[in-house]
């Protein structure tokens, strides 16, 4: 197999948090990395000038646009959908706007990166989704349209690993518990709650879930496909 420094990476939502990290994660290894990113240019800048990688700016709701951004990047040897909105509330309360915002963002993108991405995709290819932990438990109220979005990729991961398993194609899902970043940080008003429900009472890296990410493409992982891996610290035991 080729090694990852002769491989082309692209990161759905690179600029902040695990994204960033998983950026980092495949430029220090030499790879070809590209990400997408929507609001964050700054942040999207200062990742690509300290990695080498390409940012692109592509909103991952705009499902054309996203699939020429892939398109365009010719063949992709390992895709990572990471982009997520996190919307919490009461859901009677909630707008459907940004709700069926953060289905677009969270559902339908993942599937249509996921397709275009496999249409070039050489043998040997993977496929990786960021899901939640919330897919699996959903200790607190409020997150019920969060927790489904990021159930869906469940279905999505084994689907996918079945329709491009002969090709070498793996597709699977890691599910992070809490892990700091701009999304859920540790000193957080909800972090002491967060820790009460983990075996292990601390936010994870993004470093750590970029390192799992990183066991997944790998070579030594080809026979891991259509799973769902948690690296939640516990929240889920
Ligand atoms: N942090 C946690 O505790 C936790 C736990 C479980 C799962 N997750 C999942 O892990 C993933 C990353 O989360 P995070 O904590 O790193 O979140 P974050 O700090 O909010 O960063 C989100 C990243 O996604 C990008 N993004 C969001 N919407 C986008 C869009 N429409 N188009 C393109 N890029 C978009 C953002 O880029 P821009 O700012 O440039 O738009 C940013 O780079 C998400 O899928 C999240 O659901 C996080």
């Amino acid at each position: 197999m080729a090694p990852v420094s002769a491989k082309s990476v692209m990161i759905v939502g690179g600029s902040r948090g695990i994204g960033a990290a998983i950026v980092r994660h495949f430029a220090s290894a030499g790879a070809t990395v590209r990400f997408t990113y929507s609001g964050s240019r700054d942040a999207a800048a200062s990742v690509a000038a300290a990695t080498g990688a390409q940012a692109i700016w592509s909103d991952a709701g705009d499902r054309d646009a996203l699939r020429s951004v892939i398109r365009d990047a010719g063949p992709i040897d390992i895709l990572v959908f990471n982009a997520g909105l996190f919307l919490a509330g009461d859901p009677l309360e909630l707008a459907a706007d940004a709700i069926d915002r953060m289905i677009d963002v969270n559902v339908r993108a993942p599937y249509h990166a996921a397709v275009e991405a496999a249409r070039a995709m050489p043998g040997g290819g993977r496929i990786l989704f960021i899901g939640s932990v919330n897919a699996d438990r959903t200790p607190f109220p409020g997150i019920a349209a969060y927790a489904m979005t990021k159930a869906a990729l469940q279905g999505l991961t084994r689907g996918l690993a079945r329709d491009f398993g002969a090709r070498g194609i793996t597709v699977n899902t890691i599910q992070p518990g809490p892990t700091d970043t701009d999304m859920n940080p540790s000193d957080g008003p909800f972090a002491a709650a967060l820790h009460d429900v983990m075996a292990i009472k601390r936010h994870g890296t993004a470093e750590e879930v970029a390192s799992l990410v990183g066991y997944l493409c790998g070579d030594q992982s080809g026979g891991i496909t259509g799973a769902m891996h948690m690296i939640d610290g516990g929240f889920a035991a």
